[in-house]
């Protein structure tokens, strides 16, 4: 028996949870083609964090930040959502009224709200808002701008809607409070090296918890169960075995 279906068999086991939180990082996104940060091929890997997603980077050469972005942007919009965020979608509205769920990302990349999911805490940003530097105000910023940078009406400039290092995050207190209310947590695809979000999975208490990643990373030893495989190979395995564990329930 593999983990993944010695991770099925306990997931049969267990009584049906009440809330079920999922966190996902780059790794999720790698088989749509998107690269990850760190690892082989990582975005990290050809720039130095300090100088692009930065507010000093930024500050310093706003138009350096905007290219590296709408790099990233092309690179995305010709990008589809997987069968890993496929599988993440479908488990959102079959558990509805059933149990809690809620999916946090550290992805910027907006493929779990294209896949469909929606109860979403998209806790870095997302790099298809951006927002007034002045003013603070956010729009939704699909398109590649006319000009680079980019500035809002009231003429300051517009910069990518995401956190950057040395940020604070508005949103992990709602993602603290969904990772210490959770039966099961469900981790695909993050190198558990950038805080706090890899401090949610120490917060589950006595629950489940699950990590999806082809390699091992440092927070492996803190999970019931890892899974070595990709994203697309495992995801919608676990999550059809926990819709089935809350149905049998019903
Ligand atoms: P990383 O690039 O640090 O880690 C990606 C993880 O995905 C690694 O552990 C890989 O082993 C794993 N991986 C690769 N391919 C995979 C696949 N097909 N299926 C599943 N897992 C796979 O990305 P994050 O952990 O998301 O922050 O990085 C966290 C934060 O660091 C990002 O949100 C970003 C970055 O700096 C900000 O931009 C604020």
């Amino acid at each position: 028996m593999n983990e993944l279906e010695r991770v099925i068999e306990d997931i049969e086991g267990i009584d049906a949870p009440e809330r079920v939180v999922v966190l996902t990082g780059a790794g999720v996104s790698a088989e749509s083609g998107v690269p990850t940060f760190r690892g082989a091929g990582g975005l990290w890997k050809d720039f130095r964090p300090e100088e692009l997603a930065t507010p000093e980077a930024f500050a310093r050469d706003p138009l350096l930040v905007w290219q590296w972005y709408e790099w990233r942007r092309d690179l995305i919009r010709a990008a589809q959502p997987n069968d890993a965020h496929a599988a993440l979608a479908w488990f959102e509205r079959e558990v509805e009224g059933a149990c809690g769920y809620s999916l946090v990302t550290q992805n910027v990349d907006g493929l779990h709200r294209r896949a469909g999911s929606r109860r979403l805490l998209e806790i870095h940003g997302n790099m298809f808002r951006a927002r007034c530097i002045r003013e603070g105000t956010r729009r939704e910023f699909p398109d590649s701008p006319a000009e680079l940078p980019p500035r809002c009406t009231c003429g300051s400039l517009l910069r990518p809607d995401v956190v950057w290092f040395g940020e604070p995050i508005d949103l992990i207190a709602d993602a603290m409070s969904e990772a210490s209310a959770a039966d099961v947590m469900l981790v695909i695809g993050t190198s558990g090296t950038v805080y706090p979000a890899a401090g949610l999975v120490s917060l589950v208490r006595g629950g489940m918890t699950i990590e999806i990643n082809p390699d091992e990373t440092p927070l492996s030893g803190a999970f019931s169960s890892s899974i070595r495989s990709s994203a697309t190979a495992a995801t919608r395995a676990v999550l059809e075995a926990l819709a089935r564990r809350l149905a049998s329930c019903r």
